[in-house]
């Protein structure tokens, strides 16, 4: 889908646990305080269809069922919020997007080429920035809180396997979230405020 507008889109990607919570909310606080208009938001959204698949994320349904959910979260979200203030000039932060489709739901033993095909009325994020753990770790950082389906060592080994595959082939930038929180977020400070030079805004 063509990207008619001015604003920057940044996604944050990674398997539950990586911190891409974390890393969103610190750099939209930042991005504000440089004097940025900025929407932080996440998906599964606050829409109805994000309800829903949040309810999901403790049943099991048929793996294209939440692939379709998803997508469909995706789309409406993006009509609703994100493009209007892209179209605005301002900065879009996202606590995941498409990336988690490919790579949760492929993990699931969907079809890569089906994935991309219900999303492809979703446009592409100026950036993507995957922050990488390992599942170890990851499921640590989340212990005492009640775990989804997705949250299993062996499934999130797969889901990161994707994510680090993709980054290869599209060219997307990793992040090791295993260092102290202000060293990572150090790092994607940079990388951003050189995104945001180049498409001046
Ligand atoms: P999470 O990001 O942990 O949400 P919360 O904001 O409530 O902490 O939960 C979303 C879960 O859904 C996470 O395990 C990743 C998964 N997911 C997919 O499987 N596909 C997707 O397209 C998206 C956006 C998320």
């Amino acid at each position: 889908m063509s990207r008619e507008y001015k604003g920057v889109f940044i996604v944050f990607e990674g398997i539950d646990g990586a911190g891409s919570t974390t890393h969103s909310i610190l750099l939209s606080k930042w991005l504000k305080e440089q004097g940025y208009e900025v929407l932080l938001t996440r998906e599964p959204s606050e829409n109805q269809i994000g309800k829903l698949i949040r309810h999901l994320l403790y049943k099991k349904v048929p793996p294209a069922v939440d692939a379709l959910l998803f997508a469909a979260d995706r789309i409406l979200h993006l009509h609703e919020e994100i493009k209007p203030m892209l179209e605005k000039g301002n900065i879009v932060i996202s606590d995941r997007y498409i990336e988690s489709s490919l790579a949760y739901q492929v993990a699931q033993g969907l079809d890569p080429t089906w994935v991309l095909e219900i999303n492809k009325y979703a446009i592409q994020p100026d950036m993507n920035i995957i922050l990488d753990i390992d599942p170890k770790t990851a499921l640590k950082r989340k212990e005492g809180k009640k775990s989804t389906k997705f949250e299993n060592v062996d499934f999130l080994k797969k889901v990161r396997g994707i994510f680090l595959e993709r980054a290869k082939i599209k060219n997307y930038i990793v992040i090791d979230t295993t260092e102290p929180i202000n060293k990572v977020q150090e790092k994607i400070r940079k990388i951003v405020s050189t995104l945001l030079q180049r498409k001046l805004i």
